[in-house]
């Protein structure tokens, strides 16, 4: 855990919090749109960066309440520097597998490129189940997943012990800790993997056909629900 700390703290340093925010939000946005969040709902951005999708989450419909949850210091820090005092969201430091809210607090649950760092992939997925309300419902997106190859060195690229399930472990995954309706579905890019003379390479993306090879297979969006 203290190693994943130390990386996304380094990568809030570097500024890469805005490379994920530029990388991952026309999928969040999709998926923001598709949730279609009533009025007033409370909403958990699970390891939440720099808070840009939890701010995206608070304007998606009036009086939503959203907070974002982080293990990074400095991606928290981040989020407080970014804040809007017109937009209704907050950010708390806390870990994914103790979730310091009460059981049955949430409406909903979203997280964007992140559950797959847990230490207790179980353990966070059943937080997941207890923070939410009955007939609430949870949306994961993960771009690790055994379906998608070129995501395979990512775990040994970084130095740091990443879940990786298939897209049928996910689904499973969610089940084991008691959720129903669990459907998956590949959502891709609408912008395209962007052209080779574009392309800046990074551990995750090390050439363009790589980055191409991501974009192809999409990013896995797992959702779930609580039954009433
Ligand atoms: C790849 S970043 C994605 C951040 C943001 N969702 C985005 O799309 O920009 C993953 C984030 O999850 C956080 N994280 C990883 N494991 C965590 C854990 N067990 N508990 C809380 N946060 C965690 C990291 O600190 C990091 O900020």
């Amino acid at each position: 855990m203290s190693k994943v700390v130390e990386t996304f703290d380094r990568w809030a340093e570097e500024g890469r919090d805005a490379e994920l925010e530029r990388e991952h939000s026309d999928v969040a946005r999709q998926v923001i749109a598709a949730m279609q969040l009533r009025p007033g709902e409370r909403v958990l951005d699970l390891g939440c960066g720099n808070g840009w999708a939890t701010r995206l989450i608070a304007q998606a419909s009036p009086g939503v309440q959203a907070i974002g949850v982080d293990a990074a210091p400095k991606m928290i820090a981040r989020a407080e520097a970014l804040h809007s005092l017109t937009i209704r969201a907050r950010y708390e430091l806390g870990t994914f597998e103790k979730l310091d809210f009460k059981d049955g607090h949430f409406d909903r649950v979203f997280s964007m490129e992140a559950l797959y760092y847990a230490t207790d992939l179980a353990q966070a997925i059943r937080e997941c189940f207890r923070v939410l309300k009955p007939g609430g419902s949870v949306e994961t997106l993960v771009d690790y997943y055994a379906e998608s190859t070129a995501s395979e060195p990512w775990a040994g690229v970084m130095g740091l012990a990443l879940q990786r399930l298939s897209e049928s472990g996910w689904k499973r995954a969610f089940e084991q800790a008691g959720f129903v309706a669990v459907t998956t579905v590949r959502v891709i890019d609408s912008r395209g993997p962007g052209a080779a003379h574009d392309f800046r390479a990074d551990e995750c993306e090390p050439t363009h056909a790589a980055k191409r090879a991501l974009h192809a297979a999409g990013t896995l969006r797992v959702r779930a629900e609580k039954a009433q």
